[in-house]
């Protein structure tokens, strides 16, 4: 079927329109945001607020329209966000705001979607994202210590918040210059780690909120669990559940910055999930008793492309059984299940921003009401009183997690199914109960027509199916060399620091030295029936030891005792170890003395003439893979890298570059 040429025309005008908006800024008649201890007070009018938690880096551009729309379908008013700094200064003083990382294009989307920005600048965000979103090169600047009262560090976070701060105002995106920022974030959780760093955390949280308030940024500025926010920051709740949280002040409202609707994977770990049920129970809950900003962590949680994973041991697929999923998809009923709910809690708006706070009726042992009217004074509420009136509404929770109750409110008798809550907009009819799912419930089923690998090993065992077209007849590989392969490679006596090496430039550093073994030692393992043994006092992420080319152990963890057992033969031996990571750490105090690699004590124990400290030894250092530098990945550049066909009685090297081409049915 054709698409007719006034459609075209009109399609065309449609996205001119589109790209004009976005490019212009611009999306709303200026206003002011400001808020009182019930709400954030937006162009004159307290509100409350839906937020939908979607990290830019983690979708590309091209999802973020829809990924935006879906979220606006979905009932939210808000889309928050952090900064990721070390994706816009990988290089000290060289800002990259390209692709992936174009927040202005993706607040500008945001804007011209009619929603408005919570811009969580951070700049330690957390996040499951590599050093919490710091950049390595921060561990480089001479005297610093993160997160605490020092010079060097306090310097470069502002830097970086000004220049955040000073590139939005640049492009009029704060709301009282047409755009759609209402409010920011200073900092994360920073109340979590504060007790490490004694008199001088509680310093720091003075000059962050000082530093931010200061920038003139002119919206409000939150700070997350952070129960000694000065005055002017809102001090606001994350977790699963923040109906009972009170913040440091009764001039503040109640905002959940994070509510955690799944959670993250970690390689190996369980797929974590959240019932929609529970999850609207705690959102009903928040409104419920007070509340008036609430944010899914995460609405759209999305992918870690590349290297940008946190850590240890965090999965590349950042899904975090979120409404919308890691493709963006809609995941149902969850995200259904929520757009009812917010649909309900929209009609109860002008009563719970009339209200100052709500009245408190106990409907039973387990059962309670909240009801928000304009009048909280009055005594003895009835039903001709409020019923017919728009400005009452209530919500009913049995928190009862077992048994169902029925409650008298108002006159009236109401059926509450165990752990719910019923939203009376009208004070009188139920509109929405949490516990009472009327969105549509779909399974997801992935279909390989790919022959699925569970290991390397099992690429043996693959055969092609002819009628499989779009499927290359067969995978092509490359080995990978165990040790040096460039010529950027050094010596030095001793054991470097992984990180100090790599700069995390990859994950990979390879120590190599040589070993000598004479008779004597070799007669001596045999006689007393023992083994030399690598040990090192601890090390993280993963080590993979090599001797003479051959992979003799590996160990997994994170700062664990190493004892490997190995081999020699009489001679010199090639002994090489991989220091790999898995992500770096990011959550925690002292995260600039965290480091990757090896600590502590390094030898080799079991010798006819006692151990062998290999701290003492020449060692050469290569970082990273040959494929891995070389864009092997890549479409430019991986047809240099010289593949062959893999065979049935190919024999598997440690290290392996698969390849294999589809095409796909975009259909
Ligand atoms: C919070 C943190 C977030 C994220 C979350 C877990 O404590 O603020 O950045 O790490 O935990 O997904």
């Amino acid at each position: 079927m054709g698409v007719s040429r006034a459609l075209l025309r009109y399609l065309v005008s449609l996205s001119l329109i589109i790209h004009a908006a976005v490019t212009t800024a611009n999306f709303f008649k200026p206003f002011n945001v400001s808020y009182d201890h019930r709400a954030l007070i937006i162009d004159g009018k307290r509100r409350m607020l839906i937020s939908a938690g979607f990290h830019y880096p983690r979708a590309t551009p091209e999802m973020w329209p829809d990924l935006i729309a879906k979220s606006k379908k979905g009932g939210a008013d808000v889309i928050q966000t952090y900064v990721f700094w070390n994706g816009h200064e990988p290089v000290r003083g060289q800002y990259y705001f390209e692709g992936r990382y174009d927040i202005i294009k993706f607040v500008k989307l945001v804007g011209a979607s009619g929603l408005y920005l919570h811009l969580r600048i951070g700049p330690y965000v957390c996040a499951e994202w590599n050093f919490g979103g710091f950049p390595v090169w921060l561990r480089d600047v001479p005297g610093i210590e993160f997160r605490t009262d020092n010079v060097p560090f306090k310097e470069e976070m502002e830097r970086f918040v000004k220049k955040i701060v000073k590139l939005m105002q640049e492009e009029m995106l704060f709301s009282w210059q047409g755009g759609p920022i209402i409010m920011l974030q200073i900092e994360n959780e920073y109340g979590d780690i504060e007790s490490a760093y004694h008199q001088r955390g509680k310093e720091y949280v003075k000059w962050a909120a000082q530093m931010a308030l200061g920038l003139g940024a002119g919206v409000p500025w939150v700070m997350c669990k952070q129960s000694d926010a000065p005055d002017n920051i809102i001090n606001a709740c994350n977790g699963y559940y923040c109906d009972g949280f009170k913040p440091n002040s009764p001039n503040k409202p109640v905002f959940w910055t994070e509510d955690w609707d799944g959670w993250y994977t970690k390689w190996g770990g369980r797929l974590p999930h959240r019932p929609a049920e529970d999850l609207a129970f705690a959102v009903a809950r928040f409104f419920q008793r007070g509340g008036s900003f609430q944010n899914y962590y995460m609405y759209f949680g999305g992918t870690n492309f590349n290297r940008t994973s946190g850590g240890p041991f965090y999965v590349t697929s950042y899904d975090y059984d979120a409404p919308i999923d890691e493709y963006g998809l809609l995941s149902e009923p969850k995200w259904g299940h929520l757009k009812d709910l917010h649909a309900a809690i929209k009609l109860c708006e002008p009563a719970l921003v009339a209200a100052d706070s709500p009245q408190y009726i106990k409907l039973g042992p387990k059962q309670e009401a909240h009801v928000y009217h304009v009048d909280t004074n009055t005594e003895g509420l009835n039903l001709t009183q409020y019923g017919s009136q728009s400005r009452c509404s209530a919500f009913l929770a049995n928190i009862d997690e077992r048994k169902a109750a029925v409650v008298r409110f108002l006159g009236q008798t109401y059926h509450l199914p165990p752990w719910s809550v019923s939203i009376l907009p009208d004070c009188r009819n139920t509109v929405f109960n949490t516990a009472k799912v009327g969105a549509q419930t779909s399974i997801k089923t992935v279909e390989f027509e790919l022959p699925l690998f569970s290991n390397i090993s099992a690429c043996q065992q693959f055969t092609v199916h002819d009628e499989v077209s779009y499927f290359s007849k067969s995978w092509m590989t490359v080995k990978e060399p165990i040790g040096i392969w460039s010529k950027k490679i050094f010596s030095v006596q001793g054991i470097l620091e992984h990180l100090n090496v790599t700069k995390d430039h990859s994950d990979y550093l390879w120590y190599i030295t040589r070993i000598y073994v004479s008779d004597d030692d070799i007669t001596f393992w045999e006689e007393k029936q023992v083994r030399p043994t690598l040990t090192i006092d601890s090390m993280r992420d993963v080590l993979r030891v090599f001797i003479n080319g051959q992979l003799t152990g590996s160990v997994i963890g994170r700062w664990v005792k190493v004892v490997q057992p190995v081999r020699f033969v009489q001679g010199y031996n090639d002994l090489v170890l991989l220091s790999e990571t898995v992500g770096l750490q990011n959550y925690g105090a002292f995260l600039e003395k965290d480091g990757a690699g090896f600590r502590g004590q390094i030898k080799l124990t079991g010798f006819k003439n006692g151990d062998i400290d290999l701290s003492t030894l020449s060692w050469t250092y290569q970082v990273g893979l040959k494929g891995e530098f070389s864009s092997i990945y890549t479409v430019e550049e991986n047809e240099k890298a010289g593949w062959s066909d893999l065979t049935v009685d190919a024999i598997p090297a440690t290290f392996t570059w698969y390849k294999v081409y589809l095409s796909l049915n975009m259909g």
